[in-house]
């Protein structure tokens, strides 16, 4: 068994888990030009925002022109509506750098007129604690554990009992790795 598992192996095993514990900062769209309307359907931020796995602690990074265009961060059901009126945060630098401090939705609009009408809005699906311990090699979450942005948040207690579940497990397959290496 030992032979089979190198030190090589298990150091790069360690740093998937290190690196997959790190706060990353996620261009909203991949590119500085995403932040507008999209030019098909198919080319919607919400296209980009599911193929992308948004952990806690990670930050959104919108780049446009200032002048022109904003960022609202607002509830559900002003996303639905595109109601710009009543924001949670409104942003207006060309360089807006928002936090993603738990898990749950976050919804975004444009604040130019017409713009979240025409599909410039985004939706953020931030993962839970959980699925963050590990998260370079365990598969991807199953879909029952998220059935949309309509989702009830995970309550405090429950999230910190699994999550210490989690981290034990964690350490203890890894001791179980070092003692079959040495
Ligand atoms: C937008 O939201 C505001 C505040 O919640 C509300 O007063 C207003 O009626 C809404 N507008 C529309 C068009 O739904």
């Amino acid at each position: 068994m030992a032979s089979q598992l190198s030190p090589t192996l298990l150091f790069l095993a360690l740093l998937l888990i290190i690196r997959s514990s790190e706060a990353k900062d996620f261009l909203v769209g991949g590119n500085t030009e995403a932040w507008k309307i999209p030019s098909s359907k198919s080319e919607t931020l919400n296209r980009w925002a599911e193929a992308t796995r948004f952990q806690v602690g990670d930050s959104l990074v919108w780049k446009y022109d200032g002048e022109k265009d904003s960022v609202l961060e607002v509830t559900r059901k002003d996303y639905l509506s595109c109601n710009t009126s009543s924001p949670i945060a409104e942003h207006k630098d060309g360089n807006t750098v928002v936090r993603l401090p738990q898990s749950g939705p976050y919804y975004f609009i444009s604040g130019a007129e017409g713009a979240c009408e025409k599909g410039e809005k985004l939706i953020v699906i931030v993962m839970s604690e959980r699925h963050r311990r590990f998260g370079g090699i365990s598969p991807a979450p199953s879909p029952v554990e998220y059935d949309g942005p309509a989702m009830a948040p995970v309550s405090g207690g429950q999230k910190s009992a699994v999550g210490i579940k989690g981290g034990l497990v964690g350490a203890l397959s890894l001791m179980g790795l070092v003692g079959m290496i040495l």
